[in-house]
């Protein structure tokens, strides 16, 4: 494991410290904190990465959905969410009314895990700046988190998804979480759509959008 160079090791925090004004600060202190995520060598993961996979969408979105860390496709692609998994999502999201690009995505680990092993908690923790810093920047209205990872990562409980879908968490005491079932349990466990579909609709009366009339 290497340490980080000395002059941008502290730059996920420097990054959030003071809130950006514009959209395009935002988006230039996202790319910033992009450009640090691509050299990282905090943990492990970086050993077996071919791309950093840091986010896709509008950082200025008012939800952002944060999955448990890059599989195969996105490590070769460096983008979150565009292998099946993904696909499901961007139906979900679809469905809330939005289109792919119009929200943010991303993960608690920015770096593949090997073999698509859930990450360590120490990869989770080195890593874990980052996506501060990334909802620092962003202060969405909602954070949808897809698995028990991404809610573990988020608020540090390890209950299991299927306590926790479906009621709200908070995050950092101030940016509600709707924990929900991953889009890759719903490949393998497709009867639990419903479920998922009835947490984004929660998601959506929480923003006062009105869910079309599907599901
Ligand atoms: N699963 C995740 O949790 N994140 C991705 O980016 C892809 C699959």
């Amino acid at each position: 494991m290497g340490a980080a160079p000395a002059h941008r090791a502290d730059t996920a925090a420097r990054a959030s410290a003071t809130l950006p004004d514009t959209k395009e600060e935002r988006a230039a202190r996202l790319s910033l904190l992009a450009e640090e995520v691509r050299t990282c060598q905090k943990c492990p993961l970086h050993e077996g990465r071919t791309h950093t996979v840091f986010s896709r969408g509008d950082p200025s979105s008012e939800v952002v959905f944060v999955g448990e860390g890059p599989g195969a496709e996105e490590d070769l692609q460096g983008q979150p969410f565009v292998g099946a998994a993904g696909q499901l999502l961007d139906k979900m999201i679809a469905a809330m009314g939005y289109h792919r690009d119009e929200v943010y995505i991303c993960n608690i680990v920015k770096c593949r895990p090997p073999k698509n092993r859930k990450p360590e908690p120490a990869e989770m923790a080195a890593c874990s700046p980052y996506l501060t810093a990334q909802l620092a920047l962003i202060k969405p209205k909602v954070i949808v988190a897809l698995g028990a990872t991404a809610v573990q990562g988020l608020i540090g409980t390890s209950e299991g998804i299927t306590k926790l879908r479906g009621t709200w968490k908070l995050y950092k005491g101030s940016i509600p979480i709707m924990p929900t079932f991953h889009p890759a349990y719903l490949l393998r466990q497709p009867s639990a759509k419903r479920e998922v579909w009835s947490d984004l609709k929660e998601v959506m009366r929480h923003l006062g959008k009105s869910a079309p009339d599907r599901g």
